[in-house]
């Protein structure tokens, strides 16, 4: 009687523990995929597992290492490639090339995986899904999948980061570790910032001074950021400084492609050019020495007395200067765009300079922003006979441009609209919200940062990049958005972490989930479902407003 009684509890029961299991199965994916059903059962990664594939097909090849390595990283097991065994992870490519390239679909079941994508950036995407169900470290738990079907694609084609490497420097396996977290949130593009007033940060053979001179500056012990005046600080001047050799920017160029990551050179001219002009000052206006600014004596504004920061207009021998360094920068990146900034030109070196006066006089140029465009037309139609496309802020609409140039709209969205309205190809990354260097609470314990608006992640997260004001043609024409984070005031890798996390997964999921699929609560609660956990095991360094977690120690700031 009372085995029949347990018996009938047992079934009662059985149904709610089956249910407890299915709820219980968390998936946490950022970016939100288009569709996610999860359905009962596991699949478990273990010895019985192989990766199989096309083996005539190299790039499947690499990306089955590619997870059979990650797997490898967080446990015991060695995931063999075409093999005979009781469970696959199967790779399909449908060599659908007119449609979206990026879309992949993945499909769990207790047997098999089964993953199926158009390119190889879709299988390379639904590892990534995948590996947001694993451990992040090392662990001997079991490597258990819920089951789960998935069909997955881009809104946007461009999901850019911006990175200024030039008011501070970071290692190479710093930008790789960046290029992970890219990858991770599915973001597709990494717009490199080489060169300002305050560093030139890319080896150019022709032009060694550029990073013997360019790449290096006196800095100042201490906290004195935005003090021009040098006596605040106590202790030694000491030499910043460093540049990417060639075969590291080629390194990094490799691997970010191996990610599905594009990267962006970023050359600027005319302005923001002090640390060219320093190493080579004939190209300047004013034809006089100067030092590379430092980056904690930034003041946001630039006496034009003390340095001169745009080319001179005037000189010719500034434009083949500065061909000649595109015609390497162009043998390191294969990318279609090259980016030439043209932002913030401070005309006033040009008004003062009888070589540029005259060049305006010649061209019959009507001002200082004419000249610009002048400038820009020169340099584009230089980059359209080595077959690339001009990119630059949107001060690049100052004037006419050719029809292939795109504009990256940063003061606000205004230039986005003016450009599409032009019928120029634009990128939205206005500095509210998308600029990362800026606060991201209004606690005044927050490490220094940029004050013109308070980015917090809600607000991050909320971004549409297409503005309601647009027709459905000129919409068409914004291909993506992008994250930007400037460092003057970033010196230190964790810092970086600390402006990223979790900024970084909200921009990538405003730029891959569609606005009605967008839910910030489902969001924060993701973020805490695998993100800040795994960063936690990882060492990042991140904001922990939204962190729910008890377990949390040491990581405020
Ligand atoms: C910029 O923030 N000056 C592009």
């Amino acid at each position: 009687m009372k085995k029949i009684f347990r018996l009938f509890i047992w079934m009662l029961l059985m149904p709610i523990i089956l249910v407890a299991q299915i709820v219980t199965a968390q998936v946490s994916i950022i970016p939100q995929p288009q569709s996610l059903k999860i359905n009962n059962g596991f699949f478990t990664i273990d010895k019985q597992t192989c990766i199989t594939f096309n083996d005539q097909d190299p790039q499947l090849k690499q990306l089955a290492t590619y997870f059979a390595n990650y797997v490898k990283s967080i446990s015991e097991v060695n995931l063999p490639l075409n093999q005979k065994r009781a469970k696959a992870i199967q790779l399909i490519l449908t060599g659908k090339k007119e449609a979206n390239p990026e879309a992949y679909e993945l499909i769990v079941l207790p047997s098999a995986i089964k993953i199926i994508a158009n390119t190889k950036a879709g299988i390379f995407y639904a590892f990534q899904s995948l590996i947001q169900t694993l451990p992040a470290i090392r662990t001997n738990e079991t490597l258990s999948i819920p089951c789960l079907e998935i069909m997955d694609f881009p809104q946007f084609k461009w999901r850019g980061f911006m990175l200024d490497v030039s008011r501070h420097f970071y290692s190479v396996d710093a930008i790789k570790e960046i290029l992970d977290l890219l990858a991770l949130y599915k973001m597709n593009v990494f717009h490199w910032h080489l060169t300002d007033n305050e560093g030139w940060r890319l080896e150019i053979k022709k032009y060694p001074r550029l990073t013997s001179v360019g790449a290096f500056r006196t800095e100042f012990p201490g906290n004195i950021f935005y003090k021009k005046d040098t006596s605040a600080s106590t202790g030694t001047p000491y030499r910043y400084g460093g540049y990417y050799t060639q075969e590291q920017a080629k390194e990094i160029v490799a691997y970010a492609a191996s990610k599905n990551i594009e990267v962006i050179p970023e050359i600027e001219m005319p302005g923001h050019s002090g640390a060219a002009l320093a190493a080579y000052p004939q190209f300047s206006c004013s034809r006089t020495a100067q030092a590379v600014l430092g980056a904690s004596l930034w003041s946001g504004k630039i006496n034009p007395a003390d340095m001169n920061v745009n080319y001179c207009a005037g000189n010719d021998s500034s434009f083949y200067f500065l061909q000649d360094v595109l015609k390497e920068v162009m043998a390191i990146f294969p990318s279609a765009y090259i980016h030439i900034g043209g932002d913030e030109v401070d005309k006033s070196y040009w008004k003062k300079c009888p070589r540029c006066q005259q060049r305006m006089h010649i061209e019959g140029l009507k001002n200082e922003e004419e000249m610009q465009g002048y400038f820009l037309r020169r340099m584009q139609k230089f980059l359209l006979e080595q077959d690339k496309k001009l990119m630059g802020w949107d001060e690049i609409l100052e004037d006419e441009l050719l029809p292939s140039a795109t504009v990256m709209s940063w003061r606000g969205e205004q230039g986005g609209i003016r450009a599409v309205k032009q019928n120029y190809q634009a990128i939205m990354s206005p500095g509210n919200p998308l600029y990362l260097n800026r606060y991201q609470t209004e606690n005044k314990e927050e490490p220094l940062a940029a004050k013109a608006s308070i980015n917090t992640l809600e607000k991050v997260y909320q971004y549409n990049p297409l503005p309601k004001e647009l027709t459905e043609v000129q919409k068409k024409l914004i291909i993506g958005g992008q994250a930007a984070l400037w460092t003057e005031f970033i010196s230190s890798v964790s810092h970086l972490e600390y402006m990223l996390l979790p900024r970084l997964p909200a921009i990538a999921e405003a730029l891959w989930t569609p606005v009605e699929k967008k839910n910030f609560d489902g969001f924060a609660e993701r973020l805490n479902g695998w993100h800040f956990n795994a960063w936690q095991q990882k060492g990042f360094r991140f904001h922990s407003a939204y962190f729910t977690s008890q377990s949390h120690e040491g990581n405020r700031n």
